[in-house]
């Protein structure tokens, strides 16, 4: 199987399965426990922490390890708006960010806070000047995504948190759960002040993720129990899922070699171009691993079964809205041509695939477009 479907999940990687399995079976206790099973189980997941804090370039930052991107995102919302409400009540977001920003933002609002979400542009990208003149005395949280899941925008995060910080006293929270790995993500210098990763997304382990902070910046908690995470995330923590986290992220930080992505979308973006009735979604600035396509007058479903049945793995727009009938919010957002809106399907790369993979996705596809009458302009 020719697997295309990287930003919906990776293939978790044998390395960091082993140590997975390594640190549950050999640091199995409790790290809150005070005996010394617990204290060496505490003492690697501290260790995880400074990894991390180290590869996004905030050694005094703090971790918070979650059940993945969606509770990181959650916590960061939720818990920012709660932590500063008497600041203000205002948050700005954009109108293409993942459902665990965007929920939790109608949920704000049912609450009493105000958003203002930030449309984009065709290619997915919002306007500066906006996030301008939206910012207030009252803004308390600015949440922008890095990487767009569906068609891979690329927002100017450092020109954001400029802005932010020059007319604002917001907290900005960044969701990198698609950037991470691709493109230089950091808490250093003009980035962020807070940011999610997932571990599944960079060949880590479904279930696990986390939000890092720079230091000072500290939401309220959003669950309640028995006070782990310094009070902020209640529950046991898992160090083996920590453990592994740290791995994944060590072995996809930008350091180490990555398959030329780039190069591939390029190829693809111009291969497809050739078509009749299909449109490229690839923003100028798009990341490197993300390409999504829309057919003309079919939908992205039947595409998705004709490469299924040719040994080939992609999606519709995105995995949390793949089961959905209506047109994805990303792609109402960018103003994709009606008759194209429903046949849309997304290509993403990981470091498991090849070059030969991509010529084989090229041969599938010229065979789709024969199938449909569809030959070369
Ligand atoms: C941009 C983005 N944010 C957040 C998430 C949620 O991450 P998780 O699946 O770890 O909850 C996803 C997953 O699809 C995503 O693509």
């Amino acid at each position: 199987m020719i697997y295309f479907d990287n930003s919906a999940t990776t293939i978790p990687d044998d390395s960091v399965l082993a140590s997975f399995v390594q640190v549950n079976k050999r640091f199995f206790a409790n790290p809150a426990s005070l005996h010394l099973a617990g204290k060496e189980a505490e003492a690697l997941l501290n260790r995880s922490r400074e990894q991390i804090l180290s590869i996004v370039g905030a050694p005094d930052g703090v971790v918070l390890f979650t059940s993945g991107g969606t509770e990181a995102n959650n916590l960061a919302v939720i818990g920012f708006a709660r932590a500063l409400q008497s600041r203000g009540k205002h948050l700005i977001t954009t109108k293409i960010e993942h459902p665990s920003v965007l929920l939790a933002m109608e949920y704000l609002e049912c609450q009493g806070f105000e958003v203002d979400y930030l449309s984009v542009d065709e290619q997915g990208i919002i306007s500066i000047e906006e996030l301008k003149s939206k910012l207030r005395t009252d803004t308390i949280l600015v949440s922008i995504m890095h990487v767009n899941n569906e068609i891979g925008a690329v927002q100017e995060i450092s020109e954001c948190a400029r802005i932010i910080k020059e007319h604002s006293r917001a907290i900005f929270h960044s969701d990198t759960v698609q950037s991470f790995g691709k493109l230089p993500v950091s808490l250093t210098g003009e980035g962020p002040d807070a940011i999610t990763i997932s571990a599944h997304k960079i060949n880590g382990l479904k279930g696990s993720g986390l939000l890092a902070l720079r230091k000072g910046r500290t939401p309220e908690a959003i669950n309640f129990g028995g006070g782990q995470e310094n009070g902020l995330r209640s529950g046991t923590v898992s160090v083996a899922d920590a453990a592994a986290l740290a791995k994944a992220m060590r072995m996809g930080s930008m350091d180490t070699e990555q398959p030329n992505f780039r190069q591939w979308r390029n190829r693809l973006i111009e291969f497809i171009k050739q078509f009749k009735d299909v449109l490229v979604l690839a923003p100028e600035k798009g990341a490197p691993h993300i390409l999504s396509i829309a057919f003309n007058k079919i939908n992205g479903e039947v595409a998705v079964n004709f490469f299924q049945e040719n040994g080939i793995t992609i999606s519709t727009s995105s995995a949390c809205s793949s089961k959905s009938t209506t047109v994805g919010h990303v792609i109402e957002a960018i103003g994709v041509n009606g008759k194209y809106k429903n046949g849309v399907i997304r290509i993403s790369f990981g470091k498991n695939n090849t070059e030969k993979e991509i010529v084989e996705f090229e041969h599938v596809f010229a065979r789709f477009m024969d199938l449909l009458g569809r030959g070369n302009k």
